[in-house]
């Protein structure tokens, strides 16, 4: 993978910023809300392109056209923004934007999370420009805290609560006993959940952004399936009182962390969030992050990670940075970039209906180990590599895991980093 060597802009910006806006769903929507309350802000929004010519809009026909393309082949737009909900025609759409060398705008964090390498090269190739910042965490501005306030220095971890709905239902079922179902059904109900709730409870969403955050905190540019993530399908009240009676609440929590030898893993799992956490109190839909820098200390940013106004917000924050003629610095991803690493072994909470599950992820030093109307459960450690290489016979299972303590490095991990640093 190419390293960039620089981020390069045309010398001049157009004032106001004529934008070609693609998709006009909840972002897209928002976004040109903001605009229309903000006429100060110096943007315009000449060509809007949508899918679907039967649908109702709130704006007059005329405004809307149906091939995105169109607003590529126009040069008088000076930003390309791409917000609509198919990831595939996503990255057409903004790959062949960048290989003009234009100014880019995306939310689509499954695009990003698939295609970053490429398009961090094309925008070095082109000359172009992409910001994303509200592809992880909607509103909060985590992207351009860790790309610009902590591009030079160097972070212990990342943290946070990165998908608003599988918090929502966790919120749900910890704080009035709601059973799984019931609080998904209303998580749908309010607009917080997709109609196929895969992406968000089974964690691909959150990985999406893990795979992101990686880039910029790190330097890492990571494939989805390197990180672990697992998801909250199987959970039920027992699950939650078994935390609540440790004193704790559980919470989708993604984890960047670099450990004492250097190298850095990444994973997304219900996790065990005791009292004295930021995230502790991070409830419903909201999301929040925390960012432990070796200087700094630790910094927490909480706030909505999705909606029209939330998601438009962090949109807007892009087009001001390009106004100000501002690129991703990507200065982690110019040095050396850490070795990414699964072999560490983790503490877990395991409830499974099936016994080979259990001897599956062989589980050493068990604390805890029974079994009870909802199947086998266990207290004990595992790798993350076995619980990624497990993570589809797990869930075919309909078992849940929670981490429940720190990372640690395994005694053989850390004879091979030894032999490493050795030679
Ligand atoms: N919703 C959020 O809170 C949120 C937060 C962060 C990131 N995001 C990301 O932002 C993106 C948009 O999400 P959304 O919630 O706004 O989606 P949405 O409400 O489903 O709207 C999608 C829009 O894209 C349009 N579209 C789809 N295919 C198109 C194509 N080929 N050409 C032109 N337009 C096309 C649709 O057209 P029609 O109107 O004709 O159907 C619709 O206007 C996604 O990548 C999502 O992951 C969303």
């Amino acid at each position: 993978m190419p390293r960039p060597s620089h981020t390069s802009l045309p010398d001049t910006v157009h004032s106001p910023l004529r934008i070609g806006l693609m998709g006009f769903g909840c972002v897209g929507q928002g976004l040109y809300d903001i605009l229309q309350q903000l006429p100060e802000f110096g943007a315009e929004v000449r060509r809007i392109a949508v899918k679907n010519p039967a649908k109702t809009r709130p704006l007059p026909a005329h405004r809307f056209e149906y091939h995105a393309d169109a607003l590529l082949d126009d040069p008088e737009l000076d930003v390309l923004i791409e917000v609509i909900d198919d990831a595939a025609e996503a990255f057409r759409l903004v790959k062949a934007a960048l290989q003009q060398g234009r100014r880019v705008i995306t939310a689509n964090k499954a695009m990003l999370a698939r295609h970053l390498p490429e398009l961090v090269q094309l925008q070095e190739q082109f000359g172009g420009t992409l910001l994303y910042e509200a592809s992880v965490c909607g509103s909060i501005p985590i992207l351009r805290t860790l790309d610009a306030h902590f591009g030079s220095e160097p972070l212990r971890s990342v943290s946070g609560i990165l998908n608003g709905s599988s918090n929502y239902v966790l919120t749900r079922m910890t704080q009035e006993g709601t059973d799984y179902a019931a609080a998904l059904a209303e998580a749908q109900l309010l607009g917080f959940a997709e109609t196929d709730p895969t992406l968000d409870m089974a964690a691909f969403d959150p990985r999406s952004k893990a795979v992101i955050l990686a880039a910029h905190a790190y330097g890492l540019l990571l494939q989805p399936e390197q990180v672990l993530h697992l998801g909250i399908e199987a959970i039920t009240p027992t699950d939650i009182a078994y935390a609540q009676a440790q004193g704790h609440k559980i919470k989708v929590v993604a984890t960047l962390e670099q450990l004492p030898d250097g190298r850095v893993t990444a994973l997304v799992a219900p996790t065990f969030v005791a009292a004295d956490s930021p995230l502790y109190t991070v409830e419903h839909e909201f999301n929040g992050v925390s960012v432990e820098a070796a200087f700094a200390g630790t910094q927490f940013l909480r706030g909505r990670g999705a909606g029209g106004h939330p998601t438009g917000s962090a949109v807007l924050s892009d087009l001001a940075a390009l106004q100000r003629q501002q690129a991703y610095g990507y200065t982690k991803l110019r040095q050396t970039a850490p070795a990414f690493t699964n072999n560490l072994a983790v503490e877990i909470y395991l409830r499974t209906p099936k016994e080979n599950v259990l001897e599956a992820l062989t589980l050493t030093d068990v604390s805890v180990e029974g079994s009870g109307p909802e199947g086998y459960f266990a207290v004990g450690y595992t790798t993350l590599a076995t619980l990624l290489e497990q993570r589809e016979n797990l869930r075919q299972a309909g078992a849940l895991v929670v981490r429940t303590g720190p990372i640690r490095i395994t005694e053989v991990a850390q004879q091979v980093a030894e032999s490493a640093l050795a030679q």
